[in-house]
Order: C-alpha cells, then structure tokens, then sequence
C-alpha cells in the first residue's frame, strides 16, 4: 500500500514512522493541506490520510479517483471536512480514528478554562518583566460553580470527572442523554441560562452549525466562561467578538475558530493575519486562543498514528472497516 499524509508536521512524522515499522507501508509527508490545489500529489497513492483543515469535498474527491486513490483515512476523529457519502458512492471508504485520547483534549479545556478564570496569560506576561503587582488578577473558585457540558461522548465524560475534582455542579446537554452520577441532564437554554461555564465536546454537524448564536449568547449569564475545544463552527465569530466587546459574557478560551484553516498549525508572525475578526478576538484581554492543539499529546499522537496504520491494514485485507464513517 503506497500512503500520502497531507498536512503533516514533524511530530506526526516521528509517530507515524514509529508506527509503521510494524506495518512496513510505503509513506509519503507532505506539508501542505490536502485541498483542490493539492490533490493531484496524491497520484499513484492507495490510501490518503487527510487531517482536520484538509478540505476534502466532491470536487477533491473526483480528483482522488482519477488518481488512483481507495481509501481516505482520517488521522482525526471529527470528520465535518469530508464528504464521505459522495466518496463512498465513488467506491471510496473513509475511515478515521474515533478515539485516541479524550484526556487529552478534556484536559486542554481545563487548561484553557484556568488560565482564563486566574488571568495567568495576564500574570506570565507580568512576572517576566518584574512586575509583580496583583492589580487586575482577581479570578474566581470554580469550587460550586455550576460548569454546562455540551455532549456528554468520550472527551464530554472525561471532563465531568475533572469538573467533579473541582468540586463543580455539572449540567449537561446531549441529545442522547446518559445516566451519569452525579450529572443532572438538562435542555441546551437551560444549561445555557444557567451554567457560569459553558464548555462544548460535541460534533459539528448541519443541525448545531453557531449553536452559539447571537440570540443564545444573550441569555447566557454576563459573567459566563465559553470554551470551545470541538469546532470552529459552533461558535459565530462574529456574535462572540460582539458579545464581548459589549461585556454579555465574561470571557472565552477557543482551541478551534470557524475559519482557521489555512492560519492555525502556521506561522504568521512575519506577516500578522487578514482575519479581522480572529486578529480582534485574539487582542481582548479576556481571551485566550491555541491553534486547535487539544488533541496534541506524545500519547494521542502515538493512538492516531498506530489505529490509522490498522485502518488500513484491514482495509488491505479486506476486513471489515470498524472505523468507517458512515
Ligand atoms: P463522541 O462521539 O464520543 O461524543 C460526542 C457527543 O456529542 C455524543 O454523545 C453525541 O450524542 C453528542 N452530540 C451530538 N450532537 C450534539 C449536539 N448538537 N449537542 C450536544 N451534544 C451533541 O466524540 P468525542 O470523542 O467526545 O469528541 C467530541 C468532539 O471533539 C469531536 O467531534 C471533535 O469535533 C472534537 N475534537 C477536538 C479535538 C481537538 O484537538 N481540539 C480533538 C478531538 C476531537
């Protein structure tokens, strides 16, 4: 089986190499995104293994086919950038990696949500230039905080346990609930209404495209915390940078943004961004962004690689694909 990965930085490379010396696969790195510009790199390939800014839509995968392309095994577990029903109808499985370490990503909400709640952005930034005054560094307990968890999945359950540790009262909102001890399922405006953290672990889907709207930041508590590790998306931008300016939520920490293909996972310092509402977003004070790293672990990076390397493997040998998308 000839693999092209596309989008691949060195410490996907390290793992992967890893990972293949039990399979033996010819793989191929490139850097660049796969999109309609570089689908043609694929030619000659088997499988192409896409990651979560590759755009992998009808007019990408008509040009998979022509190149020869079987299998699109996704290195990620979300899958909202590839049509996989019109590659199926085009002979085209798409396989991914359902989990590879929800601690990871539940955990880099927490980090996210503590550097927002204790300013530590504000106090490193401080501490490096001597300045040790403690003025406009009050945070607060999420000790009985109420925390709304938005899908209750692998990464959702996760994240209630860590909730749990800090002795937080947990809402949550999933369509499919489940019975969790301790953790008192509810509607979205509900948890919305009524949660001092709002935090969101579930799928972009067509339904849930701003689920975090204009009119839901509006009902939400003026203090509120929104963190988002799970898509772009789900968040308007734009409501959000409006919410804040008027001082309708009381901050917001993204591992993801609607529109950060082509800027997260790169660097722009040379050059700044033209997103403006990104650029603005980025220069509030109650504001913390990392560039879609919650999944960026030594441990879920060694997951990703060894299950996409089986994906394919039963692929190959025409077992049944127990990680195909459907
Ligand atoms: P999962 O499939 O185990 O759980 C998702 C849950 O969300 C399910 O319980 C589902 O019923 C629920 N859900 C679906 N639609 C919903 C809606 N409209 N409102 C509320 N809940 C809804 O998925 P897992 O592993 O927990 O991952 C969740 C998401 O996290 C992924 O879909 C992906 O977008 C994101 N993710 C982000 C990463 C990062 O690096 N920042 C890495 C890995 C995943």
């Amino acid at each position: 089986m000839k693999i092209v990965l596309f989008d691949v930085k060195s410490y996907d490379k390290k793992h992967f190499e890893a990972a293949n010396k039990e399979f033996g696969y010819e793989i191929t790195y490139y850097e660049p995104a796969l999109n309609v510009h570089t689908a043609v790199m694929a030619k000659g390939s088997d499988v192409v293994c896409p990651f979560v800014n590759c755009t992998v839509d009808k007019e990408v995968i008509d040009i998979l086919k022509e190149c020869g392309v079987k299998l699109i095994a996704m290195r990620s577990a979300g899958f909202n950038n590839v049509d996989y029903n019109y590659a199926l109808k085009n002979g085209i499985p798409v396989v991914r990696v359902p989990a590879y370490s929800p601690y990871a990503v539940a955990e880099h909400s927490f980090a996210l949500l503590l550097a927002l709640v204790r300013k530590l952005t504000h106090a490193y930034v401080r501490t490096r230039e001597f300045n040790f005054s403690l003025s406009g560094l009050v945070g607060m307990d999420l000790h009985e905080k109420t925390i709304g968890i938005v899908g209750t999945g692998k990464i959702g359950r996760v994240a209630i346990n860590i909730a749990k540790g800090f002795g937080m009262k947990v809402l949550a909102y999933d369509p499919y609930p489940a019975d969790i001890a301790g953790v008192e399922f509810t509607d979205l405006d509900t948890l919305l209404r009524e949660s001092d953290v709002v935090t969101l672990y579930c799928p972009l889907t067509k339904d849930n495209y701003h689920m975090i709207n204009a009119n839901t930041l509006e009902d939400m508590k003026n203090t509120v915390l929104l963190i988002n590790t799970s898509r772009g998306a789900l968040i308007d931008s734009e409501a959000l940078l409006e919410a804040l300016k008027e001082k309708k939520i009381g901050g917001a920490a993204l591992d993801v943004y609607e529109e950060e293909a082509g800027i997260f996972y790169t660097d722009q310092s040379d050059e700044g961004i033209k997103d403006d509402v990104l650029a603005r977003l980025i220069s509030m004070p109650n504001v913390i962004i990392t560039s879609h790293q919650g999944y960026l672990t030594e441990e879920a990076l060694r997951a990703i690689s060894q299950t996409t390397l089986k994906n394919i493997k039963d692929f190959e040998d025409g077992k049944e694909l127990v990680n195909q998308v459907k």
